[in-house]
């Protein structure tokens, strides 16, 4: 096979008519409200395998509430969503890891007391059956992962105090690929974090879409996002307001689609900047 032409089916044909891909995820007109605040009114929102999508917007915009509904921490009120092209509930935290979903919250949910792998593994230790843990497999699994994310955690036996924020959240990375998922969702994961820190993360990140899984990447910070992120998604006031190429558009335009100097239509050109 060339590099100008896919096989499908028997026939040869060019790249440029290959079908749109089914996305990895796929959440159709999802709805939530708490008692009279509307989080999400009708979002659409699709992450691809080897896709880092930014979601981005204002304080209140509705992104954490998304996360937590690919997280199975909330239920939508109503809207589909999809994985494969399939329709699945996402009822809890296990149903999303059994579906290939991992994610790292605002707060890490790490414990400082305890080493990198211990971390890794917290909840999830590897057992055997009933004589003690497997510590030589998980310190090795540990290092693995790690490695596969660039990452520079000198022993995977530090305990986290010891750490620095940037390297909490590497480890916390670390924790999601516990189980092999195939999206991973991160709310603000550079949100604290200094300029070195931040570039340590965002390397993770392209480490994750090269290794073939879909992120989403929550984030209030602009030069982040356009530096990592391949599509930018602009929720505002619960509502999608913008879809854009991360590699062409303007600074100005993401932020007047936050802001809400521009609106988007539903059902008009989606793709601005
Ligand atoms: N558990 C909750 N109970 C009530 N209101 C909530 C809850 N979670 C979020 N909200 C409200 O939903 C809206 C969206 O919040 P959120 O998804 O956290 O926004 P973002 O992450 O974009 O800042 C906000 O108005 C927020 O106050
Ligand atoms: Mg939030």
């Amino acid at each position: 096979m060339t590099g100008t032409t896919v096989k499908d089916e028997g026939q040869v044909r060019p790249m440029a008519t290959m079908p749109p891909r089914v996305p990895l995820l796929s959440m159709k007109q999802i709805t939530k409200s708490f008692n009279a605040v509307e989080a999400l009114v009708g979002v659409d929102f699709e992450v691809h395998a080897h896709e880092v999508v930014a979601l981005v917007g204002d304080n209140g915009a509705g992104k954490s509430t998304l996360a937590k509904i690919v997280s199975g921490v909330l239920t939508p009120d109503s809207g589909i969503v999809e994985i494969d092209g399939e329709p699945v509930s996402i009822t809890s935290p296990s149903a999303a890891h059994a579906l290939g979903v991992a994610t790292v919250f605002q707060d890490l949910a790490l414990c400082d007391n305890l080493d990198v792998t211990a971390n890794l593994f917290l909840g999830r230790e590897l057992t055997r059956g009933g004589s003690g843990l497997k510590d030589g497999e998980m310190e090795q699994t540990t290092k693995r992962i790690l490695q596969d994310l660039n990452s520079p955690i000198p022993s995977v036996k530090t305990e986290l105090r010891a750490l620095s924020a940037g390297q909490r959240q590497s480890v916390a990375i670390a924790r999601t690929l516990i189980g092999n998922p195939r999206i991973v969702v991160l709310d603000e994961p550079t949100a604290a974090l200094s300029v070195a820190q931040t570039a340590e993360v965002l390397t993770h990140i392209e480490r994750l879409r090269e290794l073939g899984l879909g992120v989403i990447l929550i984030s209030h910070n602009m030069v982040d996002v356009r530096a990592v992120s391949d599509r930018i998604e602009v929720l505002r006031h619960g509502r999608n307001n913008g879809s854009f190429d991360a590699g062409t558009a303007s600074y100005e335009s993401i932020l007047a689609a936050i802001t809400g100097a521009t609106k988007y239509t539903q059902g008009g050109d989606r793709r601005y900047g």
